[in-house]
């Protein structure tokens, strides 16, 4: 087992590199029977897909490990600038020569966590109307995805979602809740066909809620 970060070393098995340049990536791959990639960086997409193509050369030139990547639920039919850089990098996976796995996730817990903690900054909290999120817990992601890559390769396989889709605004309440907080939210209709594909659900995945942690779950552990 070996991590790529690009942070020093903290011990052995910790390799230091870069997908935005590809130093330290062929060594980091050396021996591989799999790569688990879940490396992104939502402000700079050409890193997920160069970065991608970086590690898709060292891997080729290790002896062509299994690769197994992370995307998202909706990457297709959302057109938000980051989830074209997934489809983008999806394709880049599909394409490399590789025996490959790519696995959709709808949105993690903390991330829901995370932008509800930015709103509550605010008395007053604009909540967009009519849209839903499917949080999962990053542990039964973790858990799926090491399934995935020591089995055989298996192309784009079943999405994974949490286990209930609820909206925004149930989900920043129980935020509130969690945290003994009180905000006014006020629900407002986005324009955009960004938020219109959320509205429609497309970054749900209802038939493939395999995530068993709901978010009031994961709140109260934290
Ligand atoms: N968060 C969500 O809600 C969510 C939902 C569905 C799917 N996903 C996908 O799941 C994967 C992981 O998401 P996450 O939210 O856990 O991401 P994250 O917390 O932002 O972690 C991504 C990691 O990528 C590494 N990284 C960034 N730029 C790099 C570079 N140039 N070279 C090497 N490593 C680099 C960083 O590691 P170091 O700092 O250690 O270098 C960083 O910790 C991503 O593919 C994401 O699209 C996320």
């Amino acid at each position: 087992m070996r991590v790529l970060t690009r942070r020093p070393s903290t011990g052995p098995g910790v390799y230091t590199g870069d997908l935005s340049t590809g130093a330290g990536v062929a060594k980091a791959v050396a021996g591989a029977g799999a790569v688990i990639h879940c490396a992104t960086d939502p402000r700079r997409w050409q890193v997920d897909i160069d970065g991608t193509r970086r590690l898709v050369e060292a891997a080729r030139a290790a002896g062509g490990p299994h690769l197994v990547y992370v995307s998202i639920v909706g990457v297709d039919r959302i057109p938000y600038g980051y989830y074209r850089a997934k489809l983008a990098t999806e394709r880049v996976v599909e394409e490399s020569g590789l025996p490959w796995t790519i696995l959709r996730v709808t949105q993690f817990h903390d991330l829901i966590r995370m932008v509800a903690g930015v709103l509550a900054k605010s008395p007053l909290v604009p909540v967009p109307a009519g849209v839903r999120f499917q949080p999962v817990d990053v542990h039964e992601v973790a858990a799926r995805v090491i399934k995935l890559a020591t089995g055989t390769p298996a192309g784009r396989v079943d999405d994974m979602g949490g286990p209930h889709a609820r909206t925004a605004e149930e989900l920043f309440r129980a935020y509130l809740r969690a945290t003994g907080r009180r905000r006014l939210i006020l629900p407002i209709s986005l324009p955009g066909k960004v938020f219109r594909g959320f509205r429609a659900g497309a970054n749900l995945t209802p038939e493939h809620a395999y995530g068993r942690v709901t978010f009031e779950d994961y709140l109260n552990h934290r």
